[in-house]
């Protein structure tokens, strides 16, 4: 039978299931990406679950996320990660080689081959041919151990690009495009394969600004042909040998086709606060603004720097724009020193930050209090930023630096420059050893630990009978950014769940916390794509451990719900999407747990209002038995009680 790429990689790793669409697959993991922002939780459930060493060719950590070192948090786990992926097997990357994705596309990232990384972005490896699936940081760990990664066969999409870019419209827009189309949750359930001729005028590093960013999506991931482009790139990075030719067969059949036309792309902006809410850039030009921040995994590649620097040469940026960029790696500032990019941006005024992750999930430059900020960052989210008032707007690096010039929302093409061409460099520096490799005397290694590193709580599980109170009812598209706070304040104390859960929800509600704490629990309602965005299982560990039972909603983003198993909080649907708006906060709700099975709508009685709703669990069997058993690692624990 005639496949498409999508299907012949899912093919390749498949461990457990049939390739029918809407069903239950299980797939190997050949590589495994971590961070020390969910690093942490992951390294602590592997060791909770008594293993010892990683079970894949290839396991790689990053420290990334959490840089700012301004007291003891981070500093502690940077040293415990760097000693636990020395003692179980795992490549790790110092703090500031570089941003996960990019370096993992630089160095690791395979064709054929299969990646499990515990962040939402990991699809960038989707660039280089590579079937790339975020999870969450317990099912990375699984996927460390060898244990399958389970989701439900997707539908896949051809989004067939026809056409070349014309200047000053980079990757970025395509994918801006695509978000235009498709909206933050036009993806859930899909994989979106990019074909046809526009796909060659594309190098690597573009590719993968558009795989990263097809996470908006909602989409399982996204996937391109491993072609000569994809050759030329490993031959760049000193490894030739790893490329396959991969694509999807002549006459194969998607279930769906987008087209989009890369000569008639113009600049585009997503608004505040989604991804989605894409125009052209001249319908919002000459907003002003405050802020711009370029880089990140997204927009931090020689091509995107270069770029900036094309456009800022021998000019200072606005005096009211305060204007940042986060490179993506350590070998991407050393190509762009080398070509004088650096010299032209810091001339211009520009801060230039470490190649971390940075601002982009609110570690650091801030906007002001109602700050109007430019990122080339793939995400807008409300708070995100680390300032709730502010309001974030995605752009190319083109438009950020048109913009960080003139001190409004420009169309790069206005300024009148002309044209850059970028040709990728036939050898990229070389610059493998900057990762340390695991130990080969694991033994010998004693694992540090700070005293803000905290053992993770232990969780019940579900009662027969649950009842309380809704706590909390929200609308649509509530994002992970909103159920556990971003920024530099919050990001240190993630893995110090007691702590942390002080702090949930505080971006919808403040009193939030407090209020669950009191009532020892309760429910939240949800509208669509309820936990969408980022892998954080924080979002699903911190409502869980402050007593939360339940969250009803119209619809889950799939790497929120497999968080919400693997951590026990059951997630449910409502049969009549109508009945949403039939719960208030503050009313009592009950329901027997008992009743519930994969697939059977159940009765929850409003006690406040004396009504009966009726849901149903978005999950398997064997997911409600997790949900039951209070969630995976007690299941795990259970398997080895003698
Ligand atoms: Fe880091 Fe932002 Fe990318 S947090 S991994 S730069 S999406």
């Amino acid at each position: 039978m005639k496949q498409t790429l999508a299907e012949k990689l899912i093919a390749a790793s498949l461990v457990e299931g049939e390739m029918i669409k809407g069903r239950r697959i299980g797939v190997r993991a050949d590589q495994t990406l971590s961070h020390d922002l969910n690093g942490v939780m992951s390294y602590q459930a592997f060791e909770a679950m008594g293993l010892d060493r990683v079970k894949v060719e290839l396991a790689v950590h990053y420290i990334d996320h959490n840089m700012i070192q301004a007291d003891y948090k981070n500093s502690d786990d940077h040293r415990y990660l760097q000693d636990i992926t020395a003692k179980i097997g795992v490549i790790c990357s110092r703090p500031a080689n570089g941003i996960c994705h990019q370096l993992h596309l630089e160095h690791w990232a395979r064709p054929g081959k299969t990646l499990i990384g515990g962040d939402s972005h990991t699809v960038a490896a989707g660039g280089i041919g590579m079937l790339s699936i975020g999870v969450g940081g317990f099912d990375g760990a699984m996927a460390m151990a060898g244990e399958p990664v389970f989701f439900t066969m997707p539908q896949i999409v051809n989004v067939r690009l026809t056409g070349k870019l014309q200047p000053f419209i980079s990757a970025k827009n395509i994918i801006l495009e695509v978000l235009r189309r498709i909206s933050v949750n036009g993806g859930v359930g899909k994989i979106l394969e990019y074909t046809g001729p526009g796909v060659d005028t594309l190098n690597v590093a573009e590719r993968s600004t558009v795989t990263n960013m097809g996470q908006e999506t909602g989409a399982t991931t996204s996937v391109f042909p491993s072609d000569e482009q994809t050759r030329k790139w490993l031959r760049a990075y000193h490894r030739e040998e790893q490329w396959i030719p991969l694509a999807a067969d002549d006459g194969a059949v998607y279930d769906d086709t987008i087209t989009i036309n890369l000569s008639e792309l113009e600049p585009l902006i997503a608004l505040p606060h989604q991804p989605d809410k894409v125009v052209p850039v001249r319908e919002v030009a000459g907003t002003r603004i405050d802020q711009v921040m370029m880089g990140s995994c997204t927009n931090g590649s020689l091509q995107d720097i270069l770029s900036i620097a094309h456009i800022l040469g021998g000019k200072t940026i606005h005096r009211d724009v305060d204007t940042g960029l986060y490179p993506a790696t350590r070998t991407v500032i050393r190509e762009s020193v080398a070509r004088g990019a650096y010299d032209k941006i810091l001339a211009s005024g520009v801060r230039i930050f470490e190649p971390v992750c940075g601002g982009c999930n609110g570690c650091g430059f801030a906007p002001q209090t109602g700050g109007i900020s430019l990122r080339t960052t793939p995400r807008n989210f409300l708070g995100r930023s680390g300032t709730a008032s502010a309001q974030v707007y995605l752009v190319s690096p083109e438009v950020a630096a048109a913009s960080a010039l003139r001190g409004v929302i420009t169309d790069p093409r206005d300024l009148n420059l002309p044209p850059i061409t970028y040709e990728m460099p036939e050898v990229f520096t070389d610059d493998r050893d900057i990762f340390q490799p695991p130990s080969q005397e694991p033994e010998t290694i004693t694992i540090r630990r700070g005293p803000n590193s905290k053992p993770i709580p232990d969780m019940p599980g579900l009662p027969d009978i649950v009842s309380g109170e809704v706590l909390l009812a929200l609308g649509d598209d509530i994002t992970t950014d909103h159920i556990v706070p971003a920024g530099a304040n919050y990001t240190p104390i993630r893995s110090n769940i007691p702590e942390f859960s002080k702090h949930v929800f505080k971006v919808v509600d403040d009193t939030f916390s407090a209020r669950a704490q009191k009532a020892e629990g309760g429910f939240i309602v949800g509208g669509s794509n309820y936990g969408q965005g980022s892998s954080r299982e924080q979002a699903a560990m911190v409502p869980r451990y402050l007593g939360i039972k339940a969250v009803i909603a119209k619809s889950f983003a799939r790497l929120h719900l497999a968080n919400m198993v693997n951590w026990g909080l059951l997630p449910l649907t409502f049969v009549n999407l109508v009945d949403h708006d039939k719960i208030s906060q503050g009313d009592r709700l009950t329901f027997d747990a008992i009743a519930l099975s994969e697939g059977q709508p159940m009765v929850i009685k409003n006690v406040t209002r004396g009504t009966d709703i009726y849901v149903v669990s978005p999950l398997c069997q064997d997911d409600l038995a997790s949900i039951k058993a209070g969630g995976r690692i007690n299941q795990v624990k259970n398997k080895k009680k003698p």
